[in-house]
């Protein structure tokens, strides 16, 4: 029963009802920096190590066709020593999928993958590949893994995931991020965040986030309703760079919970 204090609903079994977000750390940009060598150093294994011991609830690494970063050997390594989820961030393509079938992540999140991006920039077009996009979920639940789509914040996308089994959508926050220091556009795209969530919610989905969050814009994602986990990568590996790992990681979950 809320007990009302002053104009505030306070109800002390809400948290119960409305966990806080769980926290994923891409551990990608530490093998950014080794492969600038192609040497042997930093390992992002013992970042995701560093990561669990600041309170990372989940590793995430995205294996890009290209192995632009993490190799596969990291994959390797980090599903035998991760003791957190595991997020292994793909594309739709036949050799990664099935190495991921073999090695079975805790989870996959299908990505879209171009060679010439910086980064992923926008979210799988379901709408436009949906048999492809369901071939790849069949095939990975069908090994036990849990799935999750990147998709852009757009109703139209969350539809067409509905139906096709996955158990999480993660929404692309970049236009939320970049809209920094402009703050009606800012708040509009939180607002079409909240909006979209609720969609993805009301469809039986878990609700996710990622892309462009920084220690300075995370706050409102996280206190969105039902948002279940927040995957974050660049800003937190820039950090760590200042103030080491466990710092940095310890930080943040500080922010989102
Ligand atoms: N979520 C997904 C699906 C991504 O592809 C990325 C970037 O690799 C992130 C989250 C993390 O983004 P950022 O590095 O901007 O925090």
């Amino acid at each position: 029963m809320p007990i009302i204090r002053g104009l505030l609903v306070f109800d002390p079994l809400s948290h119960l009802l409305s966990p806080m977000p769980a926290l994923g750390v891409n551990i990608d940009h530490v093998a950014t920096v080794r492969q600038a060598r192609r040497t042997n150093e930093p390992d992002p294994a013992w970042a995701a190590m560093l990561s669990q011991l600041g309170g990372a609830d989940c590793i995430t690494l995205h294996l890009r066709e290209d192995r632009r970063h993490i190799q596969d050997r990291d994959l390797h390594v980090m599903r035998e020593t991760v003791t957190v989820k595991l997020n292994l961030e793909l594309a739709c393509e036949p050799d990664v999928l099935d190495l991921a079938c073999r090695l079975r992540p805790d989870q996959v999140t299908l990505v879209p993958e171009r060679r010439e991006e910086i980064t992923t920039e926008g979210g799988l077009d379901v709408a436009g590949q949906r048999d492809r996009v369901a071939r790849a979920i069949d095939l990975l639940r069908g090994a036990g893994i849990s799935v999750s789509l990147f998709l852009d914040p757009i109703a139209e996308q969350i539809e067409a995931a509905d139906g096709l089994g996955v158990d999480a959508i993660e929404l692309h926050t970049g236009r939320y991020a970049h809209a920094t220091g402009k703050a009606a556009q800012q708040a509009e795209e939180l607002l079409t965040l909240a909006t979209v969530g609720a969609q993805v919610r009301q469809l039986g989905m878990t609700l996710h986030a990622g892309h462009g969050l920084t220690y300075h814009n995370v706050r409102p994602v996280a206190a969105l309703e039902g948002m279940a986990e927040l995957n974050i990568g660049h800003s937190i590996v820039a950090r760590a760079l200042m103030v080491g790992f466990q710092q940095a990681v310890r930080e943040m979950k500080q922010l989102v919970t």
